[in-house]
């Protein structure tokens, strides 16, 4: 299944800046699941993916954080992740980073700014 680009996520405005939000594309048992960072008046996306063991990163929707907001953690064994970049800082994958998503923000919207193939980028991840 391709989602198109222009597709939208969510509106800016119902994330707080510096706050996450999860998505979901797809259907079925193996949907595409990402999520958002708003850095100001940005946004960045990432699979909801981790490089070490290859879990989701979160156990509450859209609660990607640690305590302090600064990062982005793994819930499965504490990897912190630089919420601009996806690169691990610290922990059992530091170096490696999370799968950068095409997502920007048009008239108030996130949207994909790129077609996503969620078949290949689940066969690959998942
Ligand atoms: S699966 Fe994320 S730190 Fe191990």
């Amino acid at each position: 299944m391709i989602v198109p680009a222009g597709t939208v996520l969510c509106r800016l405005a119902d994330m707080a800046d510096g706050a996450t939000k999860g998505f979901v594309l797809g259907e079925g048992e193996w949907p595409l699941r990402g999520l958002l960072v708003r850095l100001g008046d940005g946004v960045q996306g990432y699979l909801n993916h981790c490089p070490h063991a290859g879990h989701r990163l979160n156990f509450h929707p859209d609660n990607f954080l640690t305590p302090d907001g600064a990062l982005i953690v793994c819930r499965s064994h504490g990897a912190l992740f630089d919420k601009a970049s996806g690169h691990c800082i610290d922990g059992p994958c530091r170096g490696e980073s999370l799968r950068a998503l095409p997502v920007g923000v048009q008239d108030g919207e996130v949207r994909l700014t790129g077609p996503l193939d969620i078949d290949q980028l689940v066969t690959r991840y998942w």
